[in-house]
């Protein structure tokens, strides 16, 4: 049992800290564009309300009630068949393969903030230049952002979940904060603020296509964190005599602010230099420098406040997504933390690297096997695959496999009785067949 815990606010922060992260800033804006605006937010929204946070509350009870790390939470849990349970909890290693080339993507960030004191690309085409040649042909400066951006990750988790995750988030969250109110303000200034809001909340049948429903559902999955014992391994670190529900919601909700707010900034920047909403995943790194640049000296403050930003929300759900695998070496290998910490992340870095090299162009056809490239292998495998999985496994085990008077109890702590069978109903049946339907559909399983 864990002996080193978060606070209260600490878990609050960490685990927001966690969920708050590329996905909100960098994907969500452009999926936003790409699916049409108001109606694609909806469908998002009311998967976060009705599936996420149903996941996101069992993945938390799977923690808090074991304070285990997860393969031993899950077989400490199950009512029977504890074996075959405790597979439940290898699901950290769907966290060892997002964080592979999540750290690539926090190595860019990295170099972006440089980019944005120095040298901000004059136009569109000269920013897709510079990010292409960035991605296909600069193999150094990447693998030296990557270095840095693991190092950085892995010396804050070997410090421990008290010195290390809690102290950093508790300065890198708000300051997050501050600077996405900073800049909220500041494009309200703009007239395009008001389009920006309309294209974001009215809901608007054009753009939106069918698979629009499965990237959103989707994408509330990879924003919580659910589905890999990310959320579980840091319920296990928290002080007992904490309301798991409370904390879940507050948490879900910050998450849905900040992405609410990323996409209003970055979509008053774009309409506002007259551009379409669809720019696709180049949005922040292509278009968006761009139109910094148009803004004279304070698009360089603005574009390394928006990089900044983006770097302390990527380190913040990285430092997550390690920490499951060292919590488990750490306590099943009995090896100290530190050690534990640089082993893996030396392991998955030389994956990492592989994913890496797979967009260079001297490697790529080397490191391209069907119609993607080792990383978007990882990307795809990871969040159309196994998170979901992951998410679904968690449902039905507390749903029907741990003890039910148990799982009542506790949870009639935190919620009226009519709130409990709600959420029980969502992670018995609603998760299961609304996820499963979404993978079946999604891989083409029946097509
Ligand atoms: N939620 C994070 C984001 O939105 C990513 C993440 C996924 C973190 C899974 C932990 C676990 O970027």
């Amino acid at each position: 049992m864990i002996k080193d815990r978060f606070s209260r606010i600490g878990f609050i922060l960490a685990a927001t800290g966690s969920a708050v992260g590329l996905g909100n800033i960098w994907k969500f804006p452009y999926i936003t564009g790409d699916n049409g605006g108001g109606l694609f937010v909806l469908v998002y929204l009311v998967t976060i309300l009705f599936v996420g946070i149903s996941v996101f509350i069992a993945e938390s009870y799977v923690g808090y009630a074991t304070h285990k790390n997860s393969v031993d939470a899950f077989e400490t849990l199950a009512k029977s068949n504890k074996q075959a349970w405790k597979f439940g909890g290898f699901t950290f290693v769907t966290a060892l393969a997002i964080l592979s080339f999540y750290v690539v993507v926090i190595g860019w960030i990295l170099k972006y903030m440089v980019v944005s004191i120095t040298t901000l690309p004059q136009s569109v085409q000269e920013a897709q230049n510079m990010f292409l040649g960035m991605l296909k042909e600069d193999m150094f400066s990447q693998i030296g952002y990557f270095v840095v951006a693991f190092l950085i990750v892995a010396f804050i988790v070997s410090k421990g979940v008290k010195s290390g995750i809690e102290r950093v988030n508790k300065i890198l969250m708000p300051a997050l904060f501050l600077l996405l109110i900073g800049m909220l303000l500041y494009s309200m200034s703009f007239d395009s603020f008001g389009t920006a809001l309309h294209f974001m909340f009215y809901p608007d049948l054009t753009h939106f296509k069918s698979e629009s429903i499965l990237i959103a559902v989707g994408h509330a999955f990879f924003t919580l964190s659910i589905g890999m014992a990310a959320i579980l391994t840091y319920s296990s670190s928290l002080e007992t005599n904490t309301n798991i529900v409370k904390s879940s919601v507050i948490v879900a909700l910050l998450d849905t602010l900040v992405a609410l707010v990323a996409g209003i900034v970055i979509f008053t920047i774009l309409f506002n230099a007259g551009f379409e909403s669809s720019q696709g995943a180049g949005l922040v790194f292509i278009t968006l420098p761009a139109l910094f640049y148009e803004f004279g000296a304070i698009g360089n403050i603005l574009s390394l406040a928006f990089f900044t930003a983006l770097a302390f929300a990527g380190i913040t759900s990285a430092i997550s997504i390690l920490e499951p695998a060292v919590r488990y070496v750490e306590e099943k290998k009995e090896v100290s933390r530190v050690k534990a910490t640089y082993m893996i992340s030396f392991g998955i870095a030389l994956i990492g690297l592989a994913t890496l090299l797979s967009n260079l162009t001297p490697f790529s056809n080397t490191l391209t096997f069907g119609d993607k490239n080792l990383f978007d292998w990882f990307d795809f495998i990871s969040s159309s695959i196994l998170l979901p999985l992951g998410g679904i496994v968690t449902a039905l085990f507390v749903g029907f496999f741990i003890d039910q008077n148990h799982l009542k109890t506790n949870m009639l702590h935190y919620m009226s009785k009519g709130v409990y069978n709600t959420w029980l109903f969502s992670i018995r049946f609603i998760v299961p067949l609304g996820v499963g339907i979404i993978m079946i559909e999604k891989l083409g399983l029946f097509s």
